[in-house]
């Protein structure tokens, strides 16, 4: 498999061999990334030097938009970023197709890009003639968060095979849970969810998808947590939401992780969460400084991933 020259719109683009692939190069790349192996590290910049990678979000980002840029400085990349906010022309009235068609004149090395729901790219970008990084789109796909995530659980057990990881919250908005469901399914896990019905995908609105996946659905909590190896809190995105108002308090007693229920998950479980969390909404502010979180592991792998990604596009 190469991903020499190509883009990652998706992780259903993969295969579970490929998915492999890119969890060994991750292996290589944080060995030789850490700042204690300087000549590996230098080496790894010297074969890198010059290609350029130029970052669009469109919408609000922390961890990938960091992660792709620190990702980036230490493969020894130039790389170029444009927010929302940042002065754009699309304050003017500039369509993002029209941004992104500009961008891709300049012709960067790969382009990576993050977008609300729009039609328009999803199909504008798999048809540009330079590899483009999908860096979570509407509520369809956050590839490159779906494999850090896998990859932080096969740090912890070596293989996902028969390992059952729980999804809970709003799953209904969420690109990270579909990344996940594609990637964990993949790599023989078995997925559950749980949350408001309202925040679920249901069958006739998701085209089949907790279906097409195996997908276990929860009546509750208490149910859900003693059978997880691991489970995944997602914050509610009131943004995609019609009703912008949450008790946060009623809907952490209802349906967040609580001290209490903390109890319910076995003492080898790993907690994990994409980011960014709303403390007292999907998790009680203690949950952070639990032993069994990883969620700060799951942003230091988030460099390591995107840095695979990257050495693998550009063909190091
Ligand atoms: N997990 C994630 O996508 O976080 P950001 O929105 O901060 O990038």
């Amino acid at each position: 498999m190469s991903l020499l020259g190509r883009s990652l719109l998706d992780t259903r683009t993969l295969s579970a061999e490929e998915i492999d692939e890119i969890f060994l190069k991750a292996d290589l790349l944080s060995r030789a990334l850490r700042l204690s192996t300087p000549k590996e590290a230098s080496e790894l910049r010297a074969n890198l030097k010059g290609p350029v990678v130029c970052c669009l979000f469109f919408e609000p980002s922390t961890r990938t938009r960091m992660s792709f840029q620190m990702a980036a400085y230490r493969l020894g990349l130039q790389v170029l970023t444009m927010e929302l906010s940042a002065g754009s022309s699309l304050s003017k009235g500039e369509t993002m197709t029209d941004t992104v068609l500009n961008f891709a004149a300049m012709k960067p090395d790969v382009l990576v890009v993050r977008y609300g729901t729009s039609r328009e790219l999803d199909s504008l970008l798999p048809r540009l003639d330079i590899p483009v990084l999908n860096a979570g789109s509407g509520t369809m796909a956050h590839p490159t968060q779906g494999l850090l995530d896998a990859y932080t659980l096969r740090q912890e057990w070596g293989s996902l095979r028969a390992k059952r990881i729980l999804i809970f919250g709003d799953v209904l908005h969420s690109r990270v849970a579909r990344s996940n469901f594609d990637v964990l399914t993949k790599l023989g896990a078995e997925v559950g969810v749980f949350g408001p019905e309202s925040l679920l995908p249901s069958e006739r609105s998701e085209g089949g998808l907790m279906g097409e996946y195996g997908i276990r659905a929860f009546k509750s909590l208490e149910d859900a947590l003693p059978w997880a190896d691991a489970c995944m809190g997602l914050r509610v995105q009131l943004e995609r939401h019609e009703t912008k108002e949450l008790d946060a308090a009623d809907y952490l007693a209802r349906f967040g992780l609580t001290v209490k229920r903390l109890k319910l998950l076995r003492d080898d479980a790993i907690i994990l969460h994409p980011g960014p969390i709303n403390h007292g909404v999907e998790f009680a502010p203690e949950v952070i400084d639990d032993p069994r979180s990883r969620v700060l592991q799951q942003v230091t792998n988030g460099v390591t991933i995107r840095a695979a990604l990257l050495a693998m596009i550009l063909g190091h």
